[in-house]
């Protein structure tokens, strides 16, 4: 994905109304429901995008949405692109590149996680003050492209702190219980091995996940301040163990989606 795809894809995009958004959202497993609340302008589905990839998970619809969230102008991806189906880096973060090149100027992300901290309750939120990556490739591996970054781009402060602020405010504002904590990204598929449990509480883990960082790694690059909020969908207890099915997690999200929902609004208000 070069410089130019990344245009064409825009310019695509703002040919089919995408003028000048201000907040990029992206939506996690299970958590598309902002969605209706959003003032829809402008629908696209992923695979009518140019250079898009089409997601393969049956829980991501892949819809590219425009429109207003609190009175601002918004972009969102329902459903978003992860390692383990199969795509590159460059491909997974695309959409980001491309929001920023619309204009956005804030990235809200979303996902699900499951908790490694077990002082956090599944249905809980977690919002990430720090991430580590255990994904074994990079989004910025390659030639730079020096027009949107630095080749060696600063990570000491990945989560923007006035955004986090504004996170936790909304959280007080509107009586969410939100927790703060650092974000393991793994590849996937599978779920981990209690002992993968215990190596991973043990590097630092508060939540664990097979998504985010690469967007993050390539919204730092590009300096776009973003946020993230994990819904903890399961208990990662290496000693009481049960398997996990995917409807749980979904069962989970959908319950605890509310209270992000509420979030993201609230930010969105304050920006
Ligand atoms: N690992 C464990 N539990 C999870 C994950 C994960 O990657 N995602 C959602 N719940």
């Amino acid at each position: 994905m070069n410089y130019q795809n990344m245009h064409e894809t825009a310019n695509f995009l703002k040919e089919q109304g995408f003028v000048n958004p201000v907040v990029g959202i992206i939506l996690g497993t299970g958590l598309g429901k902002l969605v209706d609340e959003i003032k829809i302008l402008k629908k696209v589905s992923y695979s009518d995008i140019p250079n898009f990839p089409v997601s393969t998970v049956e829980s991501h619809k892949g819809v590219l949405i425009f429109g207003e969230l609190e009175g601002r102008k918004i972009v969102a991806m329902q459903g978003r692109f992860h390692y383990y189906e199969g795509y590159s880096m460059q491909q997974i973060t695309l959409p980001v590149r491309v929001m920023k090149l619309l204009g956005v100027e804030t990235l809200l992300i979303s996902n699900a996680a499951g908790a490694v901290n077990l002082n956090f309750q599944k249905g809980s939120l977690m919002l990430l003050d720090d991430h580590i990556s255990l994904l074994p490739e990079n989004p910025l591996t390659g030639k730079n492209i020096d027009e949107l970054g630095p080749r060696f781009p600063d990570m000491s402060q990945p989560y923007d702190e006035q955004l986090n602020n504004l996170m936790k405010n909304a959280a007080i504002e509107e009586k969410v219980t939100l927790h703060e904590g650092v974000y393991i990204s793994v590849p996937g598929p599978n779920l981990e091995t209690r002992a993968e449990y215990r190596y991973l509480k043990i590097i630092g883990a508060d939540a664990v996940g097979m998504s985010t960082v690469p967007e993050v790694i390539v919204a730092n690059h590009m300096q776009l301040p973003c946020a993230c909020v994990s819904v903890l969908t399961d208990e990662c207890d290496p000693e009481h163990l049960h398997p996990v099915s995917l409807q749980e997690i979904l069962d989970v999200a959908a319950e605890a989606e509310k209270g992000m929902i509420k979030l993201f609004k609230n930010v969105c208000r304050s920006l």
